[in-house]
C-alpha cells in the first residue's frame, strides 16, 4: 500500500529542507521468512519530536531494533548525521549518539538509581562521566531522593524515568523509546510525554517515540509516521494525523 502524505505545517525542529539527523531509506528486515520491514523510510530533523505508531505486530520495535543494529537489515540504510550506521554494531551506533530505551525500559531492578545511572555512563566515548550525572540528576528532580534506593522501589513512572535518565547518560543526540506508557497510568503516562518535551527543549535532544498510545504520542510530537504490516501505511503532522478519521480508524484504534 502506498504511503498516505498528509499536508500541514512542518514540524518544529528544522525546516523540510534540512538534512534529517537520521534519515531512514528504504529499510526492510526479517524474521526468517516473516517480513517485518518492508522498504520503510522516515527522516527526522534535529530535535525534533517523531511518533511511530501502529498496531500490534506492525514492525515498530523492528525499526527501532534494526536502527540501532540489535537485528539486522535485509536491505536499506540508516544515516545518523548523515553516516551510513546500517552495518555498525550496537556498540558503535550508542557511542555515535543514537539511545534506545526498550520496552519496559530495562532497568536493573537490583541495582540503585545510581548504579543504573551509571551504567549507562560505560557507553560514552569521552568518560566525563561525573559531569553528566549530576546533569541527568538535574533533569530529573523525582531521581534525586531515590538516588540511594534500588529501582526496585520506583513507581513505574519513576523507572521509566530511570530508564531515559541511563541512556542519557551516553549523551545521545537522538532517544529511541520504545512504548514507554506501557502499563502507566493516564497522567503518568501525561508526564512522561512531557518530560520528552522538556528535555528536546532543554537539551536539544531529538526523540524517536514508538507507541500504541497514539492520541498521546500524535499530541506531543510533531510529527508522525503509521506503519501497517511493516510498511508506512501514512505520514505527516501530528495533527494533521490526529485529525485524519481514515487514518485514525484503520491503523491508530480511536
Ligand atoms: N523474534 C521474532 N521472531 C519471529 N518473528 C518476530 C520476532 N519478533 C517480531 N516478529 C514478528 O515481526 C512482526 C513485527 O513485530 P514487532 O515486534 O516489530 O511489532 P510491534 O509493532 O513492535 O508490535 P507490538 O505493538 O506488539 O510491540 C510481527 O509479525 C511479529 O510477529
Ligand atoms: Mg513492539
Amino acid at each position: 500500500m502506498n504511503a498516505q502524505t498528509l499536508p500541514g505545517a512542518a514540524g518544529n525542529g528544522a525546516s523540510p529542507d534540512a538534512e534529517p539527523i537520521l534519515a531512514v531509506e528504504n529499510l526492510s528486515a526479517s524474521y526468517g521468512a516473516v517480513r517485518a520491514l518492508d522498504n520503510v523510510s522516515l527522516a527526522v530533523p534535529a530535535q525534533g519530536l517523531c511518533a511511530v505508531l501502529g498496531a500490534n505486530g506492525a514492525g515498530k520495535t523492528t525499526l527501532l531494533r534494526t536502527l540501532t543494529g540489535l537485528h539486522r537489515a535485509s536491505s536499506g540504510r540508516v544515516l545518523l548525521e548523515g553516516e551510513d550506521i546500517t552495518r555498525l554494531p550496537t556498540e558503535k551506533v550508542i557511542t555515535r549518539g543514537l539511545a534506545h530505551v526498550p520496552e519496559g525500559g530495562g532497568v536493573i531492578v537490583e541495582l540503585t538509581v545510581e548504579e543504573n545511572l551509571r551504567l549507562g555512563g560505560l557507553w560514552r566515548s569521552d568518560r566525563r562521566s561525573s559531569t553528566t550525572f549530576d546533569e541527568v540528576m538535574d533533569l530529573f528532580p523525582p531521581l534525586v531522593e531515590r538516588r540511594t534506593k534500588t529501582a526496585s522501589t520506583l513507581s513505574g513512572g519513576e523507572r521509566q524515568m530511570l530508564a531515559i535518565g541511563r541512556a542519557l547518560m551516553g549523551r545521545p543526540r537522538v532517544l529511541l523509546l520504545d512504548e514507554p506508557s506501557l502499563g502507566l497510568a493516564p497522567l503518568v503516562t501525561k508526564q512522561i510525554f512531557t518530560l520528552l518535551r522538556d528535555l528536546r527543549d532543554r537539551i536539544g535532544l531529538t526523540v524517536v517515540l514508538v507507541e500504541q498510545n497514539a492520541a498521546g504520542a500524535l499530541s506531543v510530537t510533531e510529527h508522525g509516521y503509521v506503519l501497517n504490516q511493516g510498511s508506512v501505511a501514512a505520514e505527516g503532522p501530528s495533527d494533521g494525523l490526529l485529525a485524519d478519521d481514515r487514518t485514525r480508524h484503520a491503523y491508530l484504534g480511536f
